[in-house]
């Protein structure tokens, strides 16, 4: 593979894969976040390990970390993040409430960083502990780095029907009328901070439980949202590529990074997104590293 040029960058990560649009490496996202030039991606969706002792299928990554170096590691690759964010540019973290309190905390302290929304995906069975709330809940924080005009598109989708009447299930009164558009007997509406629509945990019988990918909706609507055709969206910790396959297939460049294996990332960015691989990275991912 060739790094037209950027030499370096091959010897320190291992490029696993160049499309066109975008760049998969296989690294420490805080080895890879540290050779990035500051202000120069548009955003950035990232799904970290969450601290549960979870085996991701290599003996370098530890999942079970005192709370305090959990943390510091946190902040040292929030802190990248919000430091290569362009002014105007978006970051979301997909995380536990436990854990997303900590985070916003954190973004809050940097003068540069805006709270926009928590936004609430909801599981489809939660999970019951003893002596506890049900947690039906992940998290996804959604800040923006200040200084320029932010990119934000209004996303709809179908409202809910009853299955057996194909009645609307919500009553949105003076709204409805608003909603349906282009046609659509069902009315379109427009995403909330609650999203009860996609279900977080997927089962995918052809990949192994280490690889605790998200639907491609989330991933999708995060970069349909905040960004636009052509900006660059980075992912961290690209697991099975998720967020790498939907920026591809919506045209816009991408970089990812994972630790651990990239094999599932690859054929998910190859084959969901029909992306062909390309023997030099693409000028606009060669231009922001340092
Ligand atoms: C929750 S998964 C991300 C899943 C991904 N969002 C998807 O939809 O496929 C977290 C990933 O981070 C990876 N990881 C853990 N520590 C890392 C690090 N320091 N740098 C890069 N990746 C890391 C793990 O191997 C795992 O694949």
């Amino acid at each position: 593979m060739n790094n037209s040029g950027k030499d370096n960058l091959s010897k320190v990560f291992a490029l696993k894969l160049a499309t066109k649009r975008g760049a998969l490496y296989r690294a420490d996202c805080t080895t890879l976040l540290a050779s990035i030039k500051d202000n120069t991606v548009d955003c950035i969706l990232a799904d970290p390990p969450f601290n549960l002792g979870k085996s991701y299928g290599s003996s370098i990554i530890i999942d079970k970390l005192p709370n305090w170096k959990y943390l510091e590691w946190t902040q040292h690759w929030l802190s990248q993040c919000v430091r290569i964010l362009k002014p105007g540019g978006s970051l979301f973290v997909y995380h536990i409430p436990k854990w997303l309190i900590s985070i916003s905390s954190y973004l809050n302290t940097t003068e540069n960083m805006e709270f926009r929304h928590w936004i609430a995906i909801k599981m489809k069975n939660g999970f019951p502990i003893k002596n506890r709330l049900h947690p039906v809940h992940y998290g996804l924080l959604y800040y923006v780095k200040r200084g320029k005009r932010l990119k934000f598109h209004i996303i709809r989708y179908p409202s809910p029907v009853c299955r057996h009447c194909g009645e609307l299930i919500r009553d949105y009164g003076g709204y409805l009328k608003k909603y349906r558009t282009n046609g659509n007997s069902v009315p379109l509406i427009q995403i909330a901070d609650v999203w009860d629509d996609v279900n977080p945990n997927i089962h995918n019988k052809n990949r192994p439980k280490s690889i605790n990918e998200l639907p491609s909706i989330i991933p999708e609507r995060v970069i349909r949202m905040a960004t636009n055709k052509g900006d660059i969206v980075l992912d961290p910790f690209a697991g099975g590529g998720s967020t790498l396959s939907m920026a591809e297939s919506n045209e816009r460049y991408w970089i990812g990074c994972e630790l651990g294996t990239t094999v599932h990332a690859q054929n998910r960015i190859l084959k969901e997104a029909k992306a062909t691989k390309s023997t030099v990275l693409p000028q606009r991912i060669q231009k922001i590293f340092r």
